[in-house]
């Protein structure tokens, strides 16, 4: 190419960048409908944009997930919702996953089996006495889990393998043989064995993962526990006759019925069901321009423009249609609260991420890329919560050196989270591999960016009577059922 037409591109590129009045040009819409569609200059920038990075608005390509209907769904939810998979019957999943909280908890940090009141969620929900968290990270959101197709948790330390799915109960990249038929079911056998999330200091002290998952199925199947551990026998006549239904195996004893894996399996089924992709933004990549406000085209542009062409690049990891490239990156995330851990008796308070799992050196400080769907719903933001406006979450991706530096831990909206730490941690962190730079940038481009990620929620997630589905009406549900008030 000459350098003369160079010249010519980047002029008009340059006007294009400048342009902020609507100029109109007309193109097909993507159905192949012969209606032509106006557009503005915008709208034709972001259709290229939108080719070149190969996205469809159609998330689920092909993917088959269960409908809430489906009986599996269904017994998965009592199960989702109830105490009694808990030690001490105080915490369900949905303590720390509640659809009405974006499929979270509103917490940067979950509170599990020492919460004040078990029954409150959502940021009234305490520890007891001056307690500080245990539970060191940020719980994700369960809505679209179903779509993830390689790992589950912030550090993918569950992940899926050519064949079957490696787990902590086996050596890393080893499959578990009880892994299950998929990643979401395979992630439902572990909260129950955290002592913090679900399980307790008291319930099969001593045991292993294995045997605490049997002893819960033992009770809910009313065969082999006793004492305290057990049931009321309405609950688990329930129990019983639920599995049955579900399974549709009416007269299955419970021994066989009810076991780790078929609560494992029914509470995946449940979860996935939880797919809530129908968001403004789909429907504007799928030609309808009037979708999304012009604001939110502004920050699609800066989201997916490669720095050279005036944007920030974002879509370099939160790709595709999911956005998310599921890998792992150091993003300079300010670590808050008690950490995961660390191979070193200095660092405290500090979270390895990735390398928790592999042990390779490059992996320090490294967390999954989340996928941003619904993200205007699922805050506090990062693996552990320390962004709590989504204004400052994008702060700190636009320019993560910078906002580390000036982490204000007076945002944390939740008692007695350490903080002391953030500043020794991010100087280990920086001797590390960071994966992003800082990188100036335009004040005003944080609102568009903003503006743009609310495109992506789904307005289901937003409306209580269209999640009432995915939450136990109370009629038909078990005494352990939890009585969430917010
Ligand atoms: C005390 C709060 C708490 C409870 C109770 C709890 N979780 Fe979680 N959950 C979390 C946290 C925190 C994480 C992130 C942990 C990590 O990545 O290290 C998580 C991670 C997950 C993930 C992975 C999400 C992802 O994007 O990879 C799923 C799925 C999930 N939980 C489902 C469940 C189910 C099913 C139950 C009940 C059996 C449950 N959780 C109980 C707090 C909780
Ligand atoms: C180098 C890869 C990378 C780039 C580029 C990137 N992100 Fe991220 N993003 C991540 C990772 C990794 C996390 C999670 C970090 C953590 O929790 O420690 C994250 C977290 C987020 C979150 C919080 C999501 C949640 O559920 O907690 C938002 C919002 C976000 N990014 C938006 C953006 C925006 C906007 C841009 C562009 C300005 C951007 N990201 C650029 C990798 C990236």
């Amino acid at each position: 190419m000459s350098s003369n037409i160079i010249a010519v591109t980047c002029v008009l590129l340059l006007l294009a960048g400048c342009q902020d009045e609507a100029v109109t040009s007309t193109i097909h819409k993507p159905d192949n409908s012969t209606d032509k569609v106006l557009r503005s200059e915008r709208d034709a920038m972001l259709n290229t944009l939108i080719q070149q990075h190969g996205l469809t608005g159609d998330v689920l390509q092909g993917r088959i997930l269960p409908a809430i209907e489906s009986p599996l769904a269904q017994l998965g939810m009592q199960l989702f919702f109830s105490k009694a998979l808990s030690g001490n019957r105080n915490v369900a999943c949905a303590s720390c996953h509640h659809p009405l909280l974006g499929g979270g908890d509103s917490l940067s940090l979950s509170i599990g089996v020492d919460a004040a009141d078990p029954n409150v969620l959502g940021h009234k929900r305490l520890l007891q006495g001056k307690l500080r968290p245990s539970v060191p990270r940020n719980a994700p959101t369960t809505f679209n889990i179903g779509l993830w197709r390689q790992f589950m948790f912030h550090d993918g330390r569950i992940a899926q393998l050519e064949v079957g799915i490696t787990t902590p109960d086996v050596a890393y990249l080893q499959p578990d043989p009880l892994a299950g038929g998929n990643l979401v079911h395979a992630q439902a056998r572990f909260p129950v064995t955290s002592n913090h999330e679900m399980r307790g200091e008291l319930f099969d002290a001593g045991g292993t993962s294995q045997s605490c998952r049997e002893r819960l199925a033992e009770r809910l199947g009313a065969y082999g526990v006793s004492g305290e551990a057990r049931l009321p026998a309405a609950e688990t006549d329930y129990w019983l006759d639920a599995f049955r239904q579900a399974y549709q195996q009416p007269h299955a004893p419970a021994t066989e019925l009810i076991t780790e894996q078929t609560i494992a399996a029914a509470l995946g089924e449940y979860q996935r069901s939880q797919v809530f992709v129908n968001n403004p933004w789909k429907h504007y990549v799928q030609g309808d321009v009037a979708a999304i406000s012009e604001p939110a085209k502004r920050g699609a542009l800066l989201f997916f423009r490669e720095r050279e062409a005036g944007g920030y690049a974002c879509a370099s990891c939160h790709k595709g249609d999911f956005f998310t490239d599921e890998q792992f990156r150091n993003v300079l995330m300010p670590q808050i609260g008690p950490g995961k851990g660390s191979n070193t008796v200095t660092a405290v308070q500090q979270d390895y991420g990735r390398w928790l799992v592999t042990q390779h050196p490059d992996d320090k400080f490294r967390f999954r890329t989340p996928s941003l769907l619904n993200v205007a719903m699922t805050g506090p933001w990062g693996h552990n919560g320390a962004y709590t406006s989504l204004e400052a979450m994008v702060r700190h991706m636009l320019n993560p050196f910078q906002a580390a530096l000036h982490y204000d831990s007076g945002q944390l909206k939740q008692p007695n989270i350490p903080t002391e730490q953030v500043a020794v941690n991010l100087r280990e962190m920086l001797s590390g591999n960071a994966d992003m730079a800082g990188q100036a940038y335009q004040e005003e481009d944080v609102q568009y960016l903003v503006d743009f990620l609310h495109t992506l929620t789904d307005p289901c997630v937003t409306s209580a009577d269209c999640l009432q589905r995915w939450i136990p009406s109370g009629g038909n549900s078990p005494e352990s059922v939890l009585q969430a008030r917010f």
